[in-house]
């Protein structure tokens, strides 16, 4: 089930954004209990993050993040997606990247979809492929969130997938 976040999702939220594992290739290190009930306040008076949740109890097992770029007019989407590590290898993250795919091409108007991800990053570009998307490109060394004991910037590469409303359809 995709439904809003609420500020009671912390708990949750903290249960798999406090995993080193898990946040290995985002933009931020993991996080403290006074982090997730400040972020699951923030996430729940936004658009752009969807829980993720089990039907049954309703708990929350990870996070879709779907967010229209500028310029407004291109149409154009990014989706993110986070998963706790108890429940990666299930298919749940395919399930639920499809179902607000198909909601961002038919009630948002998406006209292109982008995704991007570290190549070391396997099940990421994994499932982009599952769910059809393109590679469009590899980025070399154009990116960095941490650095190392020196100060010095980590650079990382960057692959960019992308799919079209067109391909999406066939
Ligand atoms: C990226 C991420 C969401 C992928 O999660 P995932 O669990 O591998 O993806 P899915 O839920 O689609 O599951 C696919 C796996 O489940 C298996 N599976 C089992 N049942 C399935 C089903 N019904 N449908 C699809 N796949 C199924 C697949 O074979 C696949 O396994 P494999 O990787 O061994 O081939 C997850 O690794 C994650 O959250 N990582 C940490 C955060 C992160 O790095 N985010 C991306 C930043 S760019």
């Amino acid at each position: 089930m995709i439904r809003k976040f609420t500020p009671a999702d912390w708990k949750d939220l903290y249960d798999y954004l406090s995993d080193a594992s898990v946040v290995k290739f985002e933009p931020y290190d993991t996080f403290t209990e006074a982090q997730c009930k400040l972020e699951a306040i923030k996430r729940s008076n936004q658009e752009s993050f969807l829980a993720v949740c089990l039907k049954n109890t309703d708990k929350l097992i990870g996070n879709i993040y779907i967010e229209q770029q500028y310029p407004k007019k291109y149409s154009t989407w990014e989706l993110g997606y986070v998963f706790n590590s108890r429940y990666q290898g299930y298919g749940y993250a395919t399930e639920s990247c499809k179902a607000v795919l198909n909601y961002a091409f038919k009630n948002l108007q998406a006209r292109r979809v982008i995704a991007m991800c570290n190549p070391q990053n396997k099940a990421s570009w994994k499932l982009l492929e599952r769910l059809h998307f393109r590679k469009e490109g590899h980025l070399l060394k154009n990116i960095y969130f941490k650095s190392d004991e020196q100060g010095n910037p980590i650079w990382q590469d960057t692959y960019e997938y992308a799919i079209l409303f067109e391909e999406w359809l066939s």
